[in-house]
């Protein structure tokens, strides 16, 4: 048995958001009172969420991201990546994080074998980074930053592209990557934040961000990516790190997608653009077994839709919503 797609993909990756609630405030995912995050009670429990997984690594699933919010806002969360590691049907546990929670965690994360740390990082410079974040955690995360890169973990830096705020440091966050063993990757800002609403200056889409690095440096290397991967990725000569493009909202990455996602509540989606397809909490809290689960996931991921501009113009209501309520 394995999730298969009407237009062939298989689907091989399981992003979860263990929680909707955050530490920070970042400008493009929420407004600066923060959202309205949900009564625990309505959060998938974690050992709702062991049984999901366990459930979808029957059905081929054999790459986990961990999102939020921000998940080690929530209590035990390191117990809870234990118990997963424990699944030898996952191939990968993989983290995003905004790095201010996790510096005294680091060791525990090498132990458990977690495969590769996404850390948000949208400015170099400490006013900047606290006018994103609304939090005055600069230090922090770059300590965090620090022990990560000389850790055996994999790390990638998650740079929001954001007209007017940090597009004059995109050269600064390759040169990065002279030196360290990381891959940078910049994203495309999507209107997830809250109320859908941001004054843009210019549009920083895949193609503006591309050309504007290409026009900076005489050559950069192509590097071949995995089919399914959400980024182009390249890399300047001789440096020892990357970096990489994310076309997220532009959505030129959708015909090799092998993900799903599962939010905080439980609300099942098929794609980052749709509205959710149904609630996995319910259904189990209702007393569903593993078979009635298998048949469910089955079915619904069969009706994925064929990119984010489909699944976009299915949904009842506008593309708005936090990002820490779906999960990066
Ligand atoms: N547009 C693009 N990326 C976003 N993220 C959060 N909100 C947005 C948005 N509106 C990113 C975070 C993090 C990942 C989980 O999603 O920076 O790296
Ligand atoms: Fe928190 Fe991430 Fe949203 Fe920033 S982008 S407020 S770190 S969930």
């Amino acid at each position: 048995m394995e999730l298969l797609d009407k237009f062939g993909r298989k689907i091989t990756y399981l992003r979860l958001a263990v929680t909707d609630r955050c530490n920070l405030r970042c400008q493009y995912c929420m407004p600066a009172q923060g959202i309205d995050i949900v009564d625990r009670k309505e959060l998938l429990s974690y050992k709702e969420m062991y049984r999901i997984t366990r459930v979808l690594s029957e059905l081929g699933v054999n790459k986990v991201r961990l999102t939020g919010g921000e998940p080690f806002v929530r209590k035990d969360f390191v117990n809870f990546l234990e118990s997963l590691s424990f699944n030898d049907k996952l191939e990968e546990i993989n983290i995003t994080t905004n790095g201010a929670l996790i510096s005294n965690h680091i060791n525990k994360l090498e132990e458990l074998n977690i495969h590769s740390i996404n850390l948000s990082i949208d400015s170099l410079q400490k006013e900047k980074f606290a006018k994103i974040t609304r939090r005055d955690v600069f230090d922090g995360v770059f300590n965090t930053f620090d022990l990560l890169e000389k850790s055996n973990l994999k790390l990638k830096l998650n740079v929001v592209v954001q007209s007017g705020f940090n597009t004059d440091e995109i050269i600064d966050f390759i040169e990065l990557s002279k030196e360290k063993e990381i891959e940078v990757r910049f994203i495309e800002e999507m209107p997830f934040n809250g109320s859908g609403k941001r004054n843009v200056e210019e549009v920083w889409n895949f193609n503006k961000i591309l050309d504007y690095i290409k026009n900076h440096y005489p050559t950069i290397e192509e590097l071949n990516s995995k089919k399914s991967s959400t980024s182009y990725n390249y890399k300047i000569p001789n440096y020892k790190g990357s970096f990489g493009v994310i076309p997220s909202y532009t959505r030129l990455i959708c015909k090799d997608c092998n993900r799903i996602r599962i939010t905080a509540t439980g609300l099942f989606k098929n794609c980052l653009f749709d509205g959710g397809v149904f609630n996995v909490r319910d259904f189990i809290r209702k007393g569903a077994n593993d078979d009635d689960l298998k048949e469910l996931f089955i079915s619904t991921v069969h009706h994925k839709p064929e990119n984010g501009f489909i699944a976009e113009a299915n949904r009842a209501t506008n593309v708005s919503e936090s990002m820490s309520t779906i999960g990066g």
